[in-house]
């Protein structure tokens, strides 16, 4: 067994154990299915927003545009399907997207290994949906790349200012940069 399988398999008993009741299979299936199809939609709005104010004015412009609530189409995303989009992440830009219990800080490292492609978990009286984003285009870089090289100094000088406390630079291509998070309330 590779370390990465084994922790899975070590963080999964200790998840299910303390932490959250069993989900039925069937209810797996359904919000695992509705969590892909979600955070895929909100995905490539957040895509089109971004590419299209770069093209308009470059990435100085477009800072504002990596925020969900630039888009009122992941509002009714949200709505259509009784569900709270957000992403998180351990080296957030907006500190309001850091890691929000412990279940996700262990779900941090179990997805951090590379061999988890999304899970959901039961807290309280929610059904919380997983996966993970990853820096998957160059342009990515111009705002989370390296400071001195792959953002431009005016839009590197603009995200300071707006998030003094930005820990979200320094990635590279296909780096793990965050989670998708789809919470769904339940009886
Ligand atoms: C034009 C600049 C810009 C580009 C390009 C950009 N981002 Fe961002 N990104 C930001 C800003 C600004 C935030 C903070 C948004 C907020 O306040 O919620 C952010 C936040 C995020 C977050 C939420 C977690 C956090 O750090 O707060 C993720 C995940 C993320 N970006 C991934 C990406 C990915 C993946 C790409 C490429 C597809 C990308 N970003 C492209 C500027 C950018």
């Amino acid at each position: 067994m590779k370390t990465g399988n084994l922790l899975i398999a070590f963080a999964s008993i200790l998840l299910f154990s303390c932490n959250s009741k069993k989900i039925n299979e069937e209810t797996y299936t359904e919000f695992q299915k509705r969590g892909n199809e979600i955070s895929n939609k909100a995905q490539s709005v957040l895509l089109a927003n971004v590419g299209q104010a770069m093209q308009t004015g470059g990435s100085l412009y477009a800072v504002e545009f990596c925020n969900l609530k630039a888009s009122s189409i992941i509002d009714s995303l949200n709505s259509v399907n009784n569900c709270v989009i957000s992403r998180v992440s351990e080296k957030n830009r907006n500190p309001e997207n850091n890691l929000k219990t412990n279940i996700e800080k262990d779900l941090w490292k179990i997805f951090g290994t590379g061999n988890l492609t999304d899970t959901l978990v039961q807290q309280q009286n929610r059904l919380v949906f997983y996966k993970p984003i990853k820096t998957g285009l160059p342009a990515c870089l111009k705002c989370h790349g390296q400071p001195d090289s792959d953002i431009e100094p005016a839009t590197f000088d603009k995200i300071q200012h707006l998030y003094p406390a930005d820990l979200a630079t320094g990635y590279k291509l296909n780096d793990f940069r965050g989670l998708w998070k789809i919470e769904f309330l339940i009886e």
